[in-house]
């Protein structure tokens, strides 16, 4: 059992409260000024990843009651319960164990007393196999071609991190294998995506992990129907169709051979599941060798989350940042900003990942709060949002804390590009820090008369003082990205613990799941309805009137 500690009633808030009043007066400026060993002091090096994270609005006394606070939280408890198998989803009487997906060292955890791990390496070992028969061309179609494109229909959990994880390791991408994903239940995206394969040589992946959720099925049903329009015999789609999910039943009741079934558990969570047979299509993408490698790189992340002590620990340090902001400076959202193409959907992903599991008002002991938990979680690749939302960063009211991420080496060393890309990571994070005094300003208006300086100066005036986080990597490799989406992980689960919240459950998507089901037979007819309130009924009811 995890414990509930109403985090705004230790000691250590009430020092961090009394902490900020003075702390807050300083600009980051003056911080650097005083102690030249910033970077030294606040940075951490961990294999190929380096975070710096010495331009943000704290001391070494902020640090120590951050860390004081995750102790009165009984931080470390919470870590060594989720990584030995307790039921720490308790909404829902479940484990949390993605860290036992890339448990690469095998050792027991135990679920109700029976080790998972045994069940863990079969599903991988049959994952294994299978990518391995589509990558080399053996699994063939119903007319014997091999595979070239896999369409992955999943939602959620089951997109969203196959999705981000493909295209940020598209240089590792097998030539001979396209790979689709097809999400949203408007029937643009399955229709769009149809046209581009052929039946004969297309795999459809079926992920989810319910086997019901409403998009996922009327996709997996349009994509069955589209496949035997030309293969006719129904027979066909067991050398077309796969399901990853844990409910065996729906997926023989669908027509998938529970051979090409690949299982995973209910201890995994939808957003944390791209670990288990939800990567077959990674697996499938990039190869099993590089899907391996993925999962090694969250293990050894997994490893300095319970080993390290708290102020070197990274994911609890960027936890710790984001409570600093969100609860004692009323920031609201935290941006993610990757310096690379490739990860063009990360921030996408964590909003999932992030929203989903603290977007909460209800503590651990069913109570509401009375204090800000989950913060909104947005971001763009640099520099595309230099050129979109910087200035709001820069010169807006919010306060927003911002973590950018780049890799020193490009996957495409093209001229200066790279060279380029990166002297706006770093200027970014500089000018966020230090803005732009008056005098600065004067200085490069020299020429132009008093008035017109007058006049134009205090638009051109950068308060700085904008934190940030500066996460720079060697390269954006599987063990890599690995190890940086475990972080994100980690983070999110010791902000929970703080905040008192289950980060493991997701009610609040279901009330909509339920109205959507409830309207949805009310509009087969032409019928006007009443039975909502006067909005929703004059919208239904146009609806109506315009499709007929
Ligand atoms: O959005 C709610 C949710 O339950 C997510 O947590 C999950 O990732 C997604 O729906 C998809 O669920 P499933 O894998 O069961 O189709």
């Amino acid at each position: 059992m995890l414990n509930s500690t109403n985090f705004t009633q230790t000691p250590a808030f009430k020092k961090l409260k009394a902490h900020h009043r003075t702390i807050s007066k300083k600009h980051l400026k003056e911080l650097f000024a005083e102690d030249k060993n910033r970077f030294k002091k606040f940075s951490i090096k961990f294999n190929d990843i380096l975070l710096d994270y010495s331009k943000n609005n704290i001391n070494r006394r902020t640090i120590g009651y951050l860390t004081d606070l995750a102790k009165e939280c009984d931080l470390s408890g919470a870590i060594e319960q989720m990584f030995t198998g307790e039921k720490i989803n308790q909404t829902e009487n479940r484990s949390v164990l993605h860290v036992a997906l890339r448990n690469r060292s095998n050792s027991p955890i135990l679920v109700d007393g029976k080790d998972v791990m045994p069940d863990v390496n079969e599903v991988l070992e049959k994952m294994k196999e299978f990518s391995g028969k589509v990558i080399s061309g053996t699994w063939k179609g119903y007319t014997n071609k091999s595979i070239t494109d896999i369409v992955n229909i999943g939602i959620g959990g089951s997109d969203l991190g196959p999705v981000m994880v493909t295209e940020a390791l598209k240089p590792y991408k097998k030539k001979n294998i396209n790979i689709h994903f097809v999400s949203n239940v408007d029937g643009t995206h399955i229709a769009e995506t149809l046209k581009k394969v052929n039946p004969e040589t297309t795999l459809f992946m079926i992920a989810s992990k319910t086997f019901t959720t409403q998009e996922t099925m009327a996709n997996a049903h349009s994509a069955r129907n589209w496949f035997l329009a030309t293969a006719v015999d129904s027979e066909y789609v067991k050398k077309h169709f796969v399901a990853i999910s844990t409910n065996q039943k729906e997926v023989e009741k669908f027509g998938i051979d529970p051979a090409n079934m690949f299982g995973f558990w209910d201890w995994v969570g939808g957003r944390y599941s791209l670990w288990s047979a939800i990567g077959l299509s990674i697996a499938c993408t990039i190869g099993y060798e590089n899907f391996e490698q993925l999962l090694l790189g969250a293990h050894e992340m997994d490893n300095h989350f319970r080993n390290t002590p708290f102020e070197k620990n990274i994911p609890v340090v960027l936890a710790l940042l984001g409570i600093w902001y969100n609860n004692f400076y009323g920031a609201e959202s935290q941006a993610i900003l990757p310096y690379d193409q490739y990860l063009h959907r990360f921030a996408a992903y964590f909003q999932q990942g992030d929203m989903e599991s603290n977007g909460k008002y209800i503590d651990r002991n069913g109570n509401k709060v009375d204090y800000q938990t989950g913060p909104i979680i947005w971001g763009e690749p640099g520099t595309n949002g230099q050129h979109a939302f910087y200035q709001l960063i820069h010169q807006g009211t919010k306060l927003i804390p911002a973590d950018f991420i780049a890799p020193a080496l490009s996957h495409n060393p093209l001229g200066e590009h790279h060279k380029m890309l990166l002297s706006n990571f770093f200027a970014q994070t500089e000018a966020l820090m230090n803005g732009k005094t008056r005098e600065e300003v004067d200085a490069e208006l020299t020429g132009k008369s008093k008035e017109e300086i007058e006049k134009i100066a205090p638009f051109k005036v950068f308060e700085g003082n904008r934190p940030t986080n500066s996460i720079l990597v060697k390269k954006v490799t599987p063990k890599t990205l690995g190890s940086l989406i475990a972080m994100y992980e980690h983070k999110i689960y010791v902000q929970g613990i703080i905040w008192n919240v289950f980060s493991f459950d997701q009610w609040g998507v279901e009330l909509g799941k339920q109205l959507a089901n409830k309207i949805y037979p009310e509009l087969t007819d032409s019928e006007a309805i009443d039975s909502h309130d006067s909005s929703t009924n004059a919208l239904i009811n146009q609806y109506k009137k315009w499709r007929k």
